[in-house]
């Protein structure tokens, strides 16, 4: 059960803004479970109220989209009995009980996550035949030489034996620091670790900076979200 303030879930619903959300409420256009509600405080659950505002379909909004600076040492998953799992950061107001990550970080990668309730959106955005290309910054423990470079740009095959598609890499290196930026459009179980560890590196830390054509805010905190904006969501597949 998530309980809010009725002013804060009707501009989340109705697509207005908090001021916008008082003033209905203030004007006798908000019903909770059929009753007039006058207080823009009062606290109501979305899941099990039934909410009606005149003028909007409360419902309209199917689906929520939530982007995610994901901070280290939280799993991407939506329940775990021992660890701290990305849910655990969203706030209520933005909180859906069928809210999951969608696609997979490393407990100790960083950066660009989405979170949502829809999954033919998640479907689409993860799946490998819809090639998105996701970007990661990889801090590397040691230089990238041009055959590793190469090999990694023509479909690198994993230790097991996997064969990767062809990744895009840019290599940066000031002689103390070895950072590649690389981009794949697959999302095999550890892919990049162990693409950079199939050509005979090692990534030290793993930031995700890029989904398709949608960067990470980067004046969003770690550890914090916000919805995404319409535009930023048809970003992801241009
Ligand atoms: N590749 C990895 O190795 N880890 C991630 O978290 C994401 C991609």
């Amino acid at each position: 059960m998530a309980l809010n303030r009725l002013d804060k879930l009707i501009a989340l619903n109705c697509n207005v803004s908090r001021k916008d959300a008082r003033e209905l409420i203030r004007d006798g256009k908000v019903k909770v479970n059929g009753k007039v509600v006058l207080r823009a405080e009062e606290l109501t659950d979305s899941s099990l109220d039934e909410i009606d505002v005149k003028g909007f379909d409360f419902t309209a909004r199917k689906h929520i989209y939530l982007m995610m600076n994901k901070p280290e040492g939280y799993i991407t998953a939506t329940k775990d009995e021992n660890k701290k799992t990305v849910i655990d950061l969203v706030p209520p107001e933005l909180g859906r009980k069928s809210l999951f990550p969608c696609g997979r970080l490393d407990k100790n990668t960083t950066g660009l996550l989405i979170l949502t309730d829809d999954g033919e959106f998640c479907h689409r955005l993860v799946s490998p035949n819809h090639s998105i290309y996701k970007t990661y910054i990889a801090t590397l423990s040691m230089p990238l030489d041009a055959a590793a470079k190469k090999l990694l740009e023509s479909g690198i095959a994993l230790k097991d034996g996997t064969v990767c598609k062809p990744a895009k890499i840019n290599y940066f290196t000031d002689d103390y620091t070895f950072t590649a930026e690389i981009k794949i459009s697959e999302g095999k179980y550890h892919q990049v670790k162990r693409m950079f560890a199939a050509a005979g590196n090692h990534v030290d830390r793993l930031r995700r900076i890029q989904i398709g054509g949608l960067r990470l805010d980067e004046s969003l905190p770690e550890g914090s979200c916000r919805e995404l904006t319409p535009e930023e969501l048809k970003m992801i597949f241009e």
